[in-house]
């Protein structure tokens, strides 16, 4: 879809960002929205969270709070917009009282990132598989207006020749975290005229920044922390591609999903991120070095991991107008602000707070 045709659909004009400015009073319109953030109380949860109820949005979460992140929800607790439910989402009871009075649903929550789906196999499978094509289910006949499902660009696991992966790009899912979310996005897709939501998917690059619930174990944050302590850092397949996202970025791509023209988004998959945020892991910890010359790096080959891939974001650019604000850059920037003023000297007695690292987990089905 072009520009003409998406004006023509959203029934807006583009010139001088008055269109943009339109869709965003459009939101206020929508203070009957209530979003249903399922794992909204994670590192891009509690982001978004924030940035819902700052664009009048209610908004109600549901979290199991695996990581003792159970501070990062206070904050919210004190705005009236606000609910919180203790849970699991695997639990059909659970969920179909978390849907009472919502009007749209993001699926945020899970076991997240490679190590952690690796160290719990079988729980993984229960939450990120069997778990999520379950609540996929419970969310039909409840009269939702939009159902965003958060995957990851990690589906594409290898892309030959540094070429840029679109959303038609063979799908090459290398752990068992990004095998869950390729089979529930064809699940998904399987599900046209089957269900009476309109289901968006979202594959996140990975994402930099501060948030409350920090994860220093997501790559950008990881490297800049450690390059900052001073250790020796040893950064493995230096020349492999990934796309990065500041969190808050995450925050408007849902938003501008939430307020775009059923049309648009209906069964669409986007690749959320920008161009420009597509760096290898030496782009990374050069910018990082920016910051902290002395800096002291090691490279090697053929770590565990071989993932290597950079990605388009042409459609959401195209179709949403969606072009990220941060850069790899603005990120290390806060990170080490915040470093400087002492924010993150827990980190090590906190551990499991500030990594997905480890988990207590009684299946509810
Ligand atoms: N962080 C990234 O770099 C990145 C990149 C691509 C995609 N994503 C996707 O974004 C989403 C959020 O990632 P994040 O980094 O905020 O992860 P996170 O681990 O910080 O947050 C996940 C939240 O889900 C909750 N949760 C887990 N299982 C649950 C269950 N059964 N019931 C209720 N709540 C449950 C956890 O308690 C946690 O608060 C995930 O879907 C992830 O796959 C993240």
């Amino acid at each position: 879809m072009n520009k003409q045709q998406y004006e023509r659909l959203a029934g807006i004009s583009f010139k001088s960002n008055e269109g943009i400015l339109e869709l965003q009073n459009r939101s206020k319109d929508k203070k009957e929205c209530k979003i249903l953030l399922i794992g909204g109380a994670g590192y891009i949860g509690s982001v978004v969270t924030k940035h819902l109820l700052e664009c009048d949005y209610k908004v109600r979460c549901l979290d199991l709070l695996l990581y003792e992140n159970n501070e990062c929800v206070i904050p919210s607790l004190m705005n009236e917009n606000y609910e919180f439910i203790y849970g699991d989402f695997t639990n059909p009871k659970t969920v179909d009282h978390a849907l009472v009075g919502i009007t749209d649903v993001i699926i945020l929550g899970g076991l997240v990132g490679d190590p952690i789906t690796k160290k719990y196999p079988e729980i993984s499978q229960i939450i990120n598989h069997s778990g999520m094509l379950n609540l996929i289910h419970l969310l039909n006949g409840k009269g939702l207006n939009k159902v965003i499902f958060i995957s990851t660009c990690s589906n594409y696991g290898i892309v030959a020749n540094n070429n840029l992966a679109d959303e038609n790009c063979e799908l090459s899912p290398l752990s068992l975290y990004a095998k869950a979310k390729v089979a529930v996005e064809e699940h998904l897709s399987s599900l046209r005229g089957k269900i009476d939501y309109s289901p968006t998917v979202l594959r996140f690059a990975t994402a930099f920044g501060l948030s409350p619930r920090m994860r220093f174990d997501l790559t950008v944050n990881q490297f800049t922390r450690e390059l900052y302590s001073g250790e020796e850092v040893l950064v493995y397949d230096p020349e492999t591609w990934r796309p990065y996202c500041h969190v808050k970025d995450f925050s408007l791509a849902l938003q501008r999903v939430l307020e775009s023209p059923l049309e648009l988004v209906n069964f669409e998959v986007f690749n959320a991120g920008g161009d420009k945020n597509n760096f290898t892991k030496k782009m990374v910890v050069d910018t990082v070095k920016k910051f902290i010359p002395q800096a002291k790096i090691r490279f090697q080959e053929k770590g565990s991991d071989p993932r290597d891939y950079r990605v388009s974001f042409k459609k959401i650019r195209e179709v949403l107008h969606f072009e990220p604000k941060y850069s790899v850059s603005d990120g290390i920037a806060e990170i080490i602000k915040a470093l400087d003023q002492k924010i993150f000297n827990n980190v090590s007695q906190r551990i499991n707070f500030y990594e997905n690292n480890q988990i207590n987990y009684a299946s509810n089905l």
